[in-house]
């Protein structure tokens, strides 16, 4: 039976979607879109958890802050890793966005949909679900991110033939091959573009003994990064500190010892997505000879990362129009969905 609050807020709730990243979150309002596109990181004050920054703000002090303030990521490889971090974080998420809430649809708590792993626990399941709703949602619902990305970019996962899409985060790259409106495949790493930043930050260490910090490496990674041959003249000023003498220092590097460093996490990614075609049932391979591969999050931005899937399976391979909002953008079809059939089923139970 539905209880009174769960009928008044079908009608007069407002609907959140959030695709709650490592690197970023994504708010989805309904009938309005995506309203809020923040860096996930917080800056609180050191040896507590006085938040005093969230998003944008806090990830401009990254390696910047001094001793009194630390700029945290509260999530870490695609999980949450301080899970009263993370509710704050939301809180000022969900907050934000219900004042692109009619004023007439404040008064209830939101219903929240929320785009977490495939590859995540039921214990972390529960604590994305209780953080949700501590943080000021009322219903709290789950989705699948590979799920919500392939509605986002549109790919018809209804339908009796299989789609795969492949979405690249910070913490996490999510394989699925979907078809009936479910996942029949999939395949979770936690290898992303924190690890390809990683690998960088390595890279110049052992190469240059230059210590650089997590944004000048992921300025390297967007800027001249690829995971196949692009430009060979492209190169690249990096300011560090000299490990030896403790100076700042600075150097030029190539896109060809950028696309070595990123090797690694790079394979790991390719791998990823073979070992989920190998293990696709026959039906479905085939269909994606045609449909072939999707590509979204913001890893698939990396330079010829399509051109090495496309050589490495040998199927036809696409970046999504807008990678990074995929996932936010498929929970928003989702809520219309959910109206969709809730106005259905009031409509039946009047007749
Ligand atoms: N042009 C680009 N080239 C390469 N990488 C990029 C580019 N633009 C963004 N990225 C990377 O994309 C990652 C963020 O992508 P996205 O916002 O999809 O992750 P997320 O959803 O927060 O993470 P996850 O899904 O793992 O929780 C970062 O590692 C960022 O450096
Ligand atoms: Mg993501």
């Amino acid at each position: 039976m539905f209880s009174l609050y769960q009928k008044l807020s079908k009608f007069f709730a407002s609907d959140i979607g959030i695709d709650l990243g490592t690197a970023n979150c994504l708010v989805f309002v309904k009938d309005k879109g995506i309203v809020l596109s923040e860096p996930s990181v917080v800056a609180i004050a050191a040896g507590t958890k006085e938040v005093l920054a969230v998003g944008g703000d806090a990830k401009r002090m990254l390696g910047r802050t001094p001793g009194n303030i630390k700029a945290v990521r509260p999530m870490k490889d695609g999980v949450i890793a301080d899970f009263e971090i993370t509710e704050d974080m939301l809180r000022y998420f969900i907050q934000k966005a219900r004042s692109f809430v009619p004023r007439s649809r404040r008064f209830l708590s939101p219903r929240v949909l929320v785009a977490v792993p495939s590859g995540i626990t039921e214990v972390e399941t529960r604590a994305v679900k209780d953080s949700a709703q501590r943080a000021g949602a009322g219903e709290v619902f789950l989705i699948e991110e590979p799920m919500a990305a392939a509605i986002g970019v549109g790919l018809p996962v209804a339908e009796p033939s299989g789609s795969m899409i492949v979405d690249i985060g910070g913490g996490t790259t999510e394989v699925a091959v979907i078809s009936y409106s479910g996942i029949v495949e999939k395949r979770s790493i936690r290898v992303g573009g924190d690890e390809m930043d990683a690998a960088i930050m390595q890279h110049m260490k052992r190469a240059y003994n230059l210590t650089v910090g997590e944004r000048t490496s992921e300025d390297i990674k967007i800027n001249i990064g690829s995971a196949y041959p692009q430009d060979e003249n492209n190169k690249m000023d990096v300011k560090g500190r000299d490990i030896v003498s403790g100076l700042p220092k600075t150097i030029e590097i190539s896109e060809e010892e950028v696309r070595n460093a990123l090797q690694e996490p790079i394979t790991s990614i390719v791998e990823a997505v073979r070992g989920t075609l190998e293990r696709c049932p026959p039906e479905l391979a085939a269909d994606l000879i045609d449909r072939g591969i999707m590509l979204a999050g913001g890893g698939a931005l990396l330079k010829g990362l399509d051109q090495l899937l496309a050589e490495e399976t040998g199927l036809p391979v696409f970046v999504a129009d807008d990678p990074l909002t995929a996932v936010a953008n498929g929970t928003g079809f989702v809520l219309q969905e959910i109206d969709a059939v809730d106005r259905a089923h009031s409509a039946m139970a009047r007749h």
